[in-house]
């Protein structure tokens, strides 16, 4: 749907580009002999205010991911492009396109300025890869680094050059539609992931396989009240420094190129017009050259936040607090020119933004080569190829989480002789796909169903639908689902929600599994078959019903091209499952939020035991269905011998150790996890943080010693002004194999 309304947009524009062309002159700035800087300075001094603000100018030039602001129409926008008044287009994609319009900038505009084409090329240009939430519960950052390098790699070839990931926004709030985008609830975690992200999708940025990213949604984003989108945040200062920031912070210290202001206020000031977000923090404190982007319509935006009286004051709080390029208000390209000449905005305010924007012009070579990404046959041979998909495999496998196996219903045994497949979903490629899938095909994806019948065997898959398409379901749907397990060894069924209900927009009030399929489950246990269920969701739903009424449930998450080849693999046992949960999966909706990293409260509840008069709910326990770090695979994994001096100086590092023994009968591989707590501070610290974790391989019966080092810098935390602190005093450690079941130790801190 998004792919066809761009097309029709794109061939609309790129029709009306065959104009006649005019011959440019060979000025200094397009010497690819001089240095940037020096190119930069005089392409500025040649520019008028007018071509300048039209550099912090970014348009949409296809389908829709925002509200239309004062949309110029197809004929308007190139228009705008012949004027100088185009710095960048989102939502225009392939070789073609690009190509037309890329012409129009460099050989119609004045000083033939390239354009940069920027898409949100979230999880996989054509080869689609896991939702990252889902891939981050892989734990295996080579793996993520490679995702996001194959992701640029075909966008590259499609004529872009820039995306708007990695999210970085930490959430615990799974009514939030966009959990799916991020890295889950971990601070630590979402650091290193983040920081993978933009090296995959970057590189050194001097070739055409790589692009430059875009750290988003700065910041705090993932704090949306209730976990309804576009709705307002209020976090503390040491939550900010402690909880939201350090990820955007990983990712620009891993050399993000540029960053995208948020929708939401911090601390009561719109994100994109908050001088200590911007210009004290991102580009003061953390040195950040690259450029600030806004999210689609912010600047405008910032009125009905109630800090700009019309579209110029906005204009001249965002540039004021240090935010560069407008997405789609469209208002920096009318009012800066003003703006400068009533003496509001310096020249040097406006020549710090556009260099910005030049120089990835110029580092990407477009000065050299407006058409260096516009290669038609590379496009052909990079997009969905062979490779990629066998990429976007190993990534699907290792996203998968298995929470429930009772008395090791998986694996399925080959020999079998029929399966009941059982749900919509199984067959349904529109709902295995969510709303950022970029110019990918639901077609191209290869379903559960087609899966499991390459897997097991044609004639060994009995399918029946169970729900509706919107998971409602009647007596008749049920009784022909157990019908059809009535001759099958075991039923498998898809539960879960549509992955066209993950992404932006969708926030949801109800994460529960639907009532139809609550039922159908029911229906489908009291067969006395066992009963594997396996979820498709871009979030953690509340699955302590439907754990219930099943053997084993095996979480999917939305897996991309490769779902059905993974899955089949996973319930198979050609792959031993080795994903571990990266947001807590909630026991009911009113614990929402939920997560691991809590502070301790005044009336800590026991775990077991008289709670009376203690943080508790009278219905339900604190504690969520499935943990951080959670997940099962199909042998087993004993910790023991945990060691750790019982001293450390704060100059000095501890050594912690622990032995792992795979006590099962399969090889498999296991996320060793290592968490800390500060027991008293001067700000009261979470009753436990990530600090390190490995990914080891363990072949059946085998052991490993398992070493982690803590450092000065694993013990310290930020104070309210993004001090850094290290306080002396008494820790704990703990390793295991999630957040709830480990061994601990504890030490002082001199
Ligand atoms: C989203 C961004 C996205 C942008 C461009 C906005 O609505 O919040 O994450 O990159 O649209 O599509």
């Amino acid at each position: 749907m998004r792919k066809l309304s761009a097309l029709i947009c794109l061939l609309t524009i790129s029709q009306l580009l065959f104009a006649q062309t005019k011959p440019v002159a060979t000025p200094v700035y397009k010497d690819a002999k001089i240095a940037i800087n020096q190119r930069i300075a005089d392409l500025l001094k040649r520019m008028t205010i007018e071509e300048k603000a039209g550099q912090l100018n970014q348009l949409n030039g296809g389908v829709f991911t925002g509200p239309a602001m004062n949309d110029a129409g197809q004929k308007g926008k190139v228009q705008m492009i012949r004027d100088g008044k185009v710095g960048s287009f989102l939502n225009v994609t392939g070789v073609k396109e690009t190509k037309n319009i890329q012409r129009v900038a460099v050989e119609e505009s004045r000083l033939g300025i390239p354009i940069l084409f920027a898409f949100d090329v979230i999880h996989g240009y054509k080869t689609i890869f896991p939702i990252p939430l889902a891939e981050a519960c892989s734990w295996d950052l080579p793996q993520i680094e490679i995702n996001s390098s194959v992701s640029a790699k075909e966008a590259a070839a499609a004529g872009l050059h820039w995306t708007f990931a990695p999210m970085c926004d930490i959430s615990n709030d799974p009514r939030w539609g966009r959990v799916m985008e991020g890295a889950g609830e971990d601070t630590y975690y979402g650091g290193l992931v983040a920081a993978a992200r933009v090296k995959g999708l970057q590189g050194n940025l001097d070739d055409v396989t790589h692009i430059l990213s875009c750290v988003k949604h700065y910041a705090a984003y993932g704090a949306v009240e209730a976990g309804r989108e576009y709705n307002n945040v209020d976090v503390s200062r040491t939550a900010l420094w402690n909880k939201y920031l350090p990820p955007y912070k990983a990712a620009v210290d891993a050399g993000a190129a540029t960053v995208m202001n948020a929708f939401n206020v911090v601390d009561g000031i719109p994100a994109s017009a908050n001088h200590f977000l911007v210009e004290d923090v991102l580009k003061k404190k953390w040195g950040f050259k690259g450029l600030v982007v806004s999210d689609w319509g912010s600047f405008g935006e910032i009125i009905p936040h109630g800090y700009a009286s019309d579209n110029k004051d906005a204009t001249l709080k965002a540039l004021q607090a240090g935010s560069m390029m407008d997405m789609e208000s469209q208002i920096v390209v009318k009012y800066l020119p003003e703006l400068v000449k009533e003496g509001k905005l310096t020249m040097k305010q406006v020549d710090d933004a556009v260099s910005r924007v030049l120089y990835f012009k110029f580092k990407l070579g477009l000065f050299d080569d407006p058409y260096k990404f516009s290669d038609e046959a590379r496009e052909k041979a990079t997009l969905f190829s062979a490779a990629n998909r066998a990429e976007a495999l190993k990534a699907a496998r290792s996203s998968i989480v298995l929470l429930k196996n009772a008395n090791n219903a998986l694996p399925l045994k080959k020999s079998l002789n029929k399966i009941a497949l059982i749900g919509h979903y199984a067959k349904s490629k529109e709902d295995m796909f969510d709303f950022w899938t970029a110019n990918g095909s639901a077609s191209d994806a290869v379903s559960v169903y087609e899966g499991l019948q390459a897997k097991f065997g044609n004639g060994k898959i009995e399918y029946s639908a169970g729900y509706n398409a919107d998971a409602s379901t009647n007596d008749k749907l049920i009784s022909d689902a157990v019908a059809a397990a009535a001759n099958a060894d075991v039923i498998v069924t898809v539960i879960g929600i549509s992955g066209k209900i993950a992404g932006e927009e969708r926030s949801l009030a109800n994460v529960n599994i639907p009532d139809g399929q609550i039922q159908l489950l029911k229906a489908l246990q009291k067969t006395g078959k066992p009963v594997i269920a396996l979820v498709n969701s871009g979030r953690p739903l509340v699955l302590t019903q439907a754990q219930e009424f099943s053997n084993a449930i095996v979480q999917c998450w939305i897996l991309g091209t490769e779902t059905g080849t993974a899955v089949a693999d996973v319930l198979a046992g050609d792959y031993n499952p080795t994903g571990k949960t990266v947001m807590s999966f909630p026991y009911a909706i009113g614990q929402i939020p939920v997560y691991y990293n809590h502070f301790n409260t005044n009336r800590p509840a026991p775990e077991k035991g008289d709670g009376a008069w203690k943080s508790r709910y009278r219905d339900i326990p604190n504690a969520p269905l499935y943990p951080f770090g959670y997940g099962l695979s199909y042998t087993k994994f004993d910790y023991s011998g945990l060691s750790a001096a019982k001293q450390m100086e704060k100059n000095g590092t501890l050594n912690v150790s622990v032995v792992v023994k795979n006590s099962g009968n399969y090889d498999g591989e296991e996320v060793v996890q290592l968490y800390i707590r500060d027991i008293t501070a001067s700000i009261v610290r979470p009753v436990k943080e990530l600090k390190g974790f490995r990914k080891i391989a363990l072949k059946a019966g085998e052991s490993k010693t398992v070493s982690f080092v803590l450092t000065g810098k694993d013990l310290s935390f930020f104070d309210g002004d993004g001090n850094v602190k290290l306080e002396a005093g008494a820790f704990k450690v703990f390793v295991g194999g999630d957040s709830k079941n480990v061994l601990e130790a504890s030490f002082d801190l001199k």
